[in-house]
């Protein structure tokens, strides 16, 4: 496989993003260097941090960086400061939006997939949860989140927001879920709320329409109240899951549960031009600079970069094993520990990590 040139622009953001990034950007450099790829990091800010030095959560400066990168690795936003403030003006998660529109991040991807060794950490029983593994596709870039007129009525006894959505922000990330969906047991599952919303019928219509062009793949559409549902009973029967912007907010939510620990779970946010990967637990601010919050899904947020923006499968793998066996071997933060079990920080972790990979 011929080396690359790697260029990421890296925003750790705020909370315990600087330290789960610290941890993903040495293993990139490990596995980088073991694969003889060249790679370089370019640091923006985002969030509070990013408000505190420009009064901007998403500044003009940071979007340069991520516009002349090849793929963003991202933190998390978000401060307490800001949350328990209802005049703040500008917020951390504003940054997120901003960024997302900015950079076109349409679909958000979000594996679920159980690790057996971690089974008993689900809040749901073994026998339902075994198994399962599957994808959300989210929509991020329209809905509800960035539909206009939003806002409040002149005496504040109002307020309202605007779901839209175009033909066009539907079918092209229908055709996500469904070119995912060739790659893995070729199902896929609409989510909407087609029996009230008429974004939703627009949404079932174009899915059956798009769903004639793959006819290897079959398709169902449930209500999103019925998924809620679906997703603790029988999270097994989902194989790739397609839905609206502030449905995928919430039963990704939901989901990454599933699996014991939202601290492994990778997300990807893609657009035409750029890519984003991110672990989706937040900022988590009560563990800020303690060293224990668990760095594997940022982790593993690079393992879906390697794959996704870069198609150099064996690296995501080489992670992907390494993550597995520090699970395996119960080298784990404190989320991850069983009762009794010794547990690790976040740089050990990393550190461990880094030592399977050299010596793959
Ligand atoms: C997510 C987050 C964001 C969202 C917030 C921080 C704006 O919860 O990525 O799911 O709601 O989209
Ligand atoms: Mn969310």
């Amino acid at each position: 496989m011929a080396s690359k040139n790697l260029k990421i622009a890296v925003l750790p953001g705020d909370g315990i993003g600087p330290e789960v990034i610290d941890v993903a950007v040495k293993v990139m450099k490990a596995v980088c260097n073991k694969m003889g790829h060249k790679v370089s990091f370019q640091y923006g800010e985002v969030g509070a941090v990013a408000i505190d030095k420009y009064g901007n959560p998403y500044p003009d400066e940071t979007h340069e960086i991520c516009e002349a990168s090849d793929a963003v690795l991202f933190g998390a936003v978000g401060d307490p400061r800001f949350d328990n403030n209802p005049n703040a003006k500008v917020r951390p998660e504003q940054g997120l939006l901003a960024m997302r529109k900015k950079l076109g991040l349409f679909a958000n991807i979000r594996p679920i997939e159980t690790f057996d060794a971690l089974l008993d950490k689900s809040p749901l029983k073994p026998e339902v949860c075994k198994g399962a593994d599957f994808i959300c596709i989210r929509e991020l870039t329209g809905g509800l989140y960035f539909g206009r007129p939003q806002g409040r009525s002149e005496t504040g006894e109002t307020a309202y927001d605007t779901c839209i959505y175009t033909s066009e922000e539907i079918n092209r990330i229908l055709k996500v879920a469904f070119d995912y969906a060739m790659k893995r047991k070729k199902h896929v599952t609409l989510v909407d709320k087609a029996n009230i919303l008429s974004t939703s019928r627009m949404w079932r219509e174009l899915a059956k329409k798009m769903a004639a062009n793959y006819p290897e793949v079959t398709m169902d559409c449930i209500y999103v109240d019925n998924a809620a549902m679906q997703l603790v009973q029988c999270p097994t029967r989902f194989d790739v899951i397609v839905t609206e912007n502030m449905f995928g907010d919430i039963l990704t939510d939901e989901a990454s549960v599933i699996t014991g620990s939202m601290g492994l779970m990778a997300s990807a946010s893609i657009g035409a031009k750029n890519s984003l990967y991110e672990p989706i637990h937040g900022s988590y601010p009560q563990a800020a600079g303690k060293n224990i919050a668990n760095p594997l899904a940022t982790v593993l947020s690079v393992a879906m970069m390697f794959e996704t923006s870069f198609d150099l499968k064996k690296e995501g793998q080489m992670i992907r094993d390494a993550v597995a066996k520090t699970i395996e071997e119960k080298y784990v933060t404190e989320d991850l520990a069983q009762k009794g079990d010794k547990s690790y920080s976040t740089s050990e972790v990393g550190e461990r990590l880094i030592n399977l990979i050299q010596n793959d």
